[in-house]
């Protein structure tokens, strides 16, 4: 197997945000065309994912996986021929238990028939949810099977472990064989939640992200995933497994501008959730950001870090190659804010008389002696690359 396999965070599209359990071969057939024709692919999204309920109600004889009869009736295989033709490469679901988060059959005690399958039909990103018995085998015992099972087949498989952070996957998932996994809950296209409610915030993932100590097991080949974008998914788009998801509660423009500002500068998984036949020009434009991207991609694969607080606003850095580094300036207040910071504060290597300052959102160019600020409105970032010069 290539030992390059995710040397930068792997970047994509699933269909588990926008459509749930109700995907059809035709939506992914409709989301490889649009991944090439809005130019996401060519910005970097490659991996298309179909996740839950591809899968049909029953295993054959042999205990493999069926297609869905009447939602993927051509079967898997030409389904990956389709999207490899558009210069795409296919991702697929499965559980390590016996079924998935849908009552669906899974993988748990067949990885290996599983994991041939999949390379025979040509699959090349699997990933691996956390639902059904598991039959008390404890976490590390099934994701390290299947690990093992797609390590001996003849593709090169980039093995997504979706265990939801429960037994900190960021110490154990490498050597399970896993290229990223799940460091915290599933995402809802919300601010934040509360207890009583289903799944994480944006800002309440933010704060995780730092605060779990995952940061130093992050980089090349074995990436912390913070969970998949909700970057363009309205309301009304059926994202989150919530019936009624209240209209006030869907994310900003600046909301949105932070949660891909930060999963860039986490070096996250970039895996787009949203409903490309409705994407509009603000979540292209955002999806799309060669700059942002670039800081997401960098090859060091540093998982960014917060340097500072004061008050209601931050400092996060995240070092890149060639000396460089990417600052974000958040205001996680209700009110439009001066954010003043220096390049003493961040994760700068380098002392220097002067610093180029390139603006991620605003696509400007400044000199700096090092004192680095910006107006920033509520829930709202700042980003920029910080260049020595
Ligand atoms: C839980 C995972 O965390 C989600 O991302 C999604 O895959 C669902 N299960 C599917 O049932």
């Amino acid at each position: 197997d290539d030992t390059n396999i995710a040397a930068t965070p792997p970047m994509g599209w699933n269909s588990w945000n926008a459509f749930s359990c109700d995907v059809t071969e035709e939506d992914i057939r409709t989301a490889a065309d649009q991944l090439v024709e809005t130019g996401l692919r060519d910005a970097g999204y490659e991996y298309l994912v179909v996740d839950d309920c591809w899968m049909a109600d029953e295993v054959d004889d042999e205990g493999r996986l069926q297609p869905h009869p009447d939602d993927f009736p051509s079967g898997i295989e030409s389904l990956t021929e389709y999207v490899h033709e558009r210069g795409l490469k296919f991702g697929i679901y499965s559980s390590a238990g016996t079924r998935t988060c849908q009552g669906l059959p899974a993988s748990l005690g067949r990885e290996r028939l599983h994991a041939r399958q999949f390379a025979d039909w040509g699959v090349d990103y699997l990933k691996y949810d956390n639902c059904g018995d598991h039959e008390s085998n404890d976490a590390i015992a099934r994701y390290s099977a299947m690990g093992n099972a797609l390590a001996d087949v003849d593709r090169d498989i980039v093995y997504s472990i979706c265990e939801w952070g429960q037994n900190e996957p960021w110490r154990w998932g490498r050597n399970a064989g896993g290229h990223l996994w799940r460091a915290t809950h599933d995402i809802v296209a919300k601010w934040t939640t509360d207890e009583q409610e289903f799944g994480l915030g944006i800002v309440d993932i933010i704060d995780q992200m730092d605060e779990r100590g995952m940061a130093p097991c992050h980089g090349p080949g074995g990436w912390n995933d913070p969970d998949m974008l909700q970057i363009g998914n309205g309301p009304d788009s059926g994202q989150s497994q919530l019936e009624d998801v209240d209209v006030d509660r869907a994310l900003t423009p600046a909301e949105e501008r932070t949660h891909f500002s930060f999963w860039c500068l986490f070096g996250a998984p970039l895996m787009a959730g949203n409903d490309l036949t409705a994407m509009d020009d603000w979540t292209r434009e955002l999806l799309t950001n060669e700059d942002a991207i670039a800081i997401n991609q960098d090859p060091l694969g540093i998982q960014g870090t917060r340097d500072g607080v004061l008050g209601e606003t931050e400092v996060w850095s995240k070092r890149l190659a060639g000396e460089e580094c990417a600052v974000i300036l958040f205001n996680r207040g209700d009110s439009t804010t001066d954010i003043q910071t220096t390049v003493e504060t961040i994760d700068m290597p380098v002392d220097a008389a002067t610093y180029t300052v390139r603006d991620v959102w605003n696509d400007e160019i400044r000199e700096t002696d090092g004192r680095l600020h910006a107006t920033v409105d509520s829930h709202d970032v700042a980003m920029f690359r910080v260049i020595p010069e």
